[in-house]
């Protein structure tokens, strides 16, 4: 059924003679997706972009190294997370892990440090494992072809294709959401871009548009255009180079492109959370390395069950988790969270200890820690949220 009204796919034969917005019948002036490198009206597009990028490029810090290494750092930051914050986290990082080895080399905990906020967990892992492997296999030098980078954890297409070319000047095209969003508008492409054949499709066009020997100034050049000019919504296409190429806004359907499927519904879910006091210490737990926020430190708690209040769910998930027997005290902190597939709520408690020995059930480590040192720990971002309404309300109080 979605299919059915998202692609309303036309071939691309017959879109190579569409009419103008001048009501003119053209035969095929505008650029066309396959054999893209071949037509000259793609190679003049490309020209263009390329001239406008020379001019309006945005000074960012990756762009002032060759270091394959740091270029990979910010490739892997800057997926699904926006330039603006990951300039600090880029610097910092690299303070504290300047080079492969001192990566490959990292403590969890530092490691995990380094990358709170930043979110997609995981990445941080990956990208440890990947430097281990660079370490034992390419003498800590990253392997330059796209096809090896693609056999490190933690490389998809889209990091494999841009360290390639941003820091080996390889032909290939590094297409990510921005960069789909440009093509699908200039192309008029109306595939679904959540479906893996679309990805494949504009990573295959993409690829034939690469000017040979200008890979990586063509892939951040898109990733520009997308970023300020040719945004989700309000592009300003008076100011692109590519409006004259530009189907979509030949077509007046620049804001009806790219084609998205609606998402599913996302799922909400209510999770109570016990700030567990003893002797001026709190209760912290290790979340397991693998799954969701691997490695990260939390507070105890879980998901509300039917039927069941917020401070009985409180009482059980602590005593479930942590194998402690809690009063819970007041409600005092309500943080609302979103992930890419659900979104959840939660209820943070005071709660006084009153018997067991904790034991870790389920986290790797469990420890009492004074909320002075909270800010050693890595936390999710929620569960920082949570320690800043903490340290306004410290101790146990009853509702
Ligand atoms: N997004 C992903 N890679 C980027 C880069 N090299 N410059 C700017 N934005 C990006």
């Amino acid at each position: 059924m979605q299919a059915a009204c998202l692609c309303r796919v036309r071939p691309f034969d017959k879109l190579h003679s569409f009419t103008t917005v001048e009501g003119m019948k053209s035969q095929s002036p505008m650029p066309t997706p396959h054999n893209a490198s071949r037509k000259p009206a793609n190679k003049k597009l490309v020209a263009a972009l390329l001239k406008w990028f020379a001019k309006e490029k945005r000074q960012l810090p990756w762009r002032a190294t060759r270091d394959p290494y740091q270029i990979w750092i910010a490739e892997v930051m800057l997926q699904q997370t926006r330039v603006a914050t990951v300039i600090p986290y880029y610097q910092r990082f690299l303070e504290i892990f300047p080079t492969v080895e001192s990566l490959a080399n990292a403590e969890d905990g530092v490691l995990m440090k380094a990358w709170e906020g930043l979110g997609y967990y995981a990445r941080a892992q990956y990208l440890r494992d990947a430097a281990q492997t660079i370490v034992a296999q390419y003498n800590g030098k990253l392997p330059t072809s796209r096809e090896a980078l693609l056999q490190l954890k933690g490389f998809g297409a889209y990091t494999s294709a841009s360290v390639a070319s941003l820091a080996f000047n390889q032909d290939c095209a590094a297409v990510d959401g921005n960069v789909m969003r440009v093509l699908s508008r200039v192309f008029a492409i109306e595939s679904d871009t959540r479906k893996p054949a679309a990805k494949r499709e504009f990573q295959r066009i993409a690829d034939a548009l690469v000017p040979t020997g200008s890979a990586g100034q063509f892939n951040e050049a898109l990733m520009d255009l997308g970023a300020t000019v040719c945004k989700p919504k309000k592009p300003t296409c008076e100011a692109c180079p590519l409006i004259r190429y530009c189907r979509a806004y030949q077509e007046g359907r620049v804001h009806e492109l790219p084609l998205r499927s609606p998402q599913r519904e996302i799922p909400h879910h209510h999770i109570a959370i016990g700030v567990v006091h003893k002797n001026g210490r709190v209760l912290i737990a290790l979340r397991p390395k693998e799954g969701l926020l691997g490695n990260l430190w939390e507070f105890p708690g879980g998901k509300l069950k039917a039927e069941e209040s917020l401070a009985d769910c409180c009482r059980r998930e602590v005593l479930e988790e942590t194998n402690l027997e809690v009063e819970v005290g007041k409600c005092f902190s309500v943080v609302r969270h979103s992930f890419s597939h659900f979104r959840i709520t939660l209820h943070a408690f005071h709660c006084r200890y009153e018997r067991g020995r904790a034991t870790s059930k389920w986290s790797q480590k469990i420890r009492w820690v004074k909320l002075s040192e909270l800010a050693d720990y890595a936390f999710p971002t929620a569960n920082k949220k949570i320690i800043a309404d903490l340290s306004a309300n410290p101790r146990f109080t009853r509702d």
